[in-house]
């Protein structure tokens, strides 16, 4: 069945009426200031890209021990509150809706960048593939701290003092990182989790921490200003699971209950299937989603322009297209060529391969 919207056709996401449906994905950029707060670069970045119907902020870090990267912002000081104050008066200036990314990267950290050298926590005592990012360069992950029972309460406040931040600091709502293998991904999937308490073992069990933080946020901002971004077939960050259709079927339909401002949902790319994971499409979740759906994950115009026609999503995100074409909607509107992005200046820098990259004249 289709129907005759497109990228172009205004949506009601919650309270907000977004002009059109194409939104900026979350993409960090690793050129936050000092304490990893935003500075005036970041929100004029953020402003150039405000004709998205919604902005999705780069992960912010919830607290100290969330950090996973040098240099990622963060949403857990006074300085960082104030640093995205600047962001969002930017952006609402322009006429742009933003909401905010909470982030915890679990065991994807070193020590090096923790509190006294500590290590990461995580579900369970496993030690991810790969090397992580640090200050120094990279260096092999190591095994993390698995949580004690008691402690997890502790760790879903620091996602709901996130979002009262998220809520001090100006922005239209917040969207709770549970993809690419993150902390609350390393609960859902078994490859990750091997609890025996109620937060693993059982589906539900490994769910449970989703739930919980997603309630926690919704405490806070009414579930109709939060979203939540999974990544069912992703492979990135070592993460994987024995039966991801099973896994991501139950979350998709216990989120639908809470009554979500959005679901967040990542198609499977070519990256994943190369490193053996299973390739679910995000149609195939549809039927168990009767919200709000975003879309993400190679999507160009047309394939968007198809995907909301047939129902399949609501809106589409745009990653790297966004990333290197601040007008992208009008581009889209009049077919006009797309800026390549340049990769080496994906991952810090400063204004170059950030703010420069240039608009149609206008
Ligand atoms: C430079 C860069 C940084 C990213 N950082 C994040 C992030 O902080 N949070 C997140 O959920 N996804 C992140 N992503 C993934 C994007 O949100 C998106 O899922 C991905 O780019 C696929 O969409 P695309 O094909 O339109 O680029 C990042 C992607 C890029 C290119």
């Amino acid at each position: 069945m289709t129907n005759n919207q497109d990228l172009f056709s205004p949506i009601q996401l919650g309270d907000y009426t977004l002009p059109n449906r194409i939104v900026m994905a979350p993409m960090t950029r690793n050129r936050a200031g000092e304490g990893n707060a935003p500075t005036l670069l970041n929100a004029t970045y953020y402003a150039q890209r405000a004709t998205a119907g919604l902005i999705v902020t780069e992960g912010s870090q919830v607290s100290p021990q969330a950090l996973g990267y040098p240099a990622t912002p963060g949403i857990h000081s006074q300085a960082q509150i104030t640093g995205w104050e600047e962001v969002t008066r930017a952006v609402h200036s322009a006429g742009g809706k933003i909401f905010l990314q909470l982030w915890h990267t679990g065991r994807i950290s070193h020590p090096s960048l923790q509190a006294d050298g500590a290590l990461p926590v995580a579900p369970s005592a496993i030690a991810p593939a790969g090397k992580a990012m640090t200050y120094t360069g990279d260096q092999p992950f190591v095994t993390p701290r698995p949580l004690d029972l008691d402690e997890i309460p502790s760790v879903i406040d620091q996602f709901r003092q996130g979002a009262k931040n998220a809520l001090e600091a100006g922005f239209d709502g917040v969207e709770i990182h549970g993809a690419f293998g993150y902390l609350i991904d390393q609960f859902l999937q078994d490859g990750t989790n091997q609890r025996s308490d109620r937060y693993g073992g059982s589906i539900e069990n490994r769910a449970r921490f989703l739930l919980e933080v997603t309630e926690a946020v919704c405490s806070v901002w009414g579930s109709a200003r939060v979203g939540v971004k999974l990544s069912p077939s992703n492979t990135f960050n070592d993460i994987h699971d024995s039966d991801p259709k099973s896994t991501f079927s139950y979350a998709i339909a216990a989120l639908k209950n809470l009554n979500l401002g959005y679901l967040h949902l990542m198609e499977p790319t070519p990256a994943d299937i190369r490193h053996g994971g299973k390739p679910i499409p995000v149609a195939e979740f549809r039927p168990l989603y009767p919200g709000v759906l975003i879309a993400n994950g190679g999507y160009d115009k047309q394939k968007g322009n198809v995907a909301i026609a047939n129902g399949i999503a609501d809106l589409i995100s745009f990653g790297a297209l966004f990333l290197a074409n601040p007008d992208l909607p009008k581009r889209f509107q009049l077919d006009a060529p797309l800026n390549q992005g340049d990769r080496n200046t994906y991952y810090g820098g400063d204004e170059k391969g950030y703010t420069d990259y240039p608009f149609l004249p206008s």
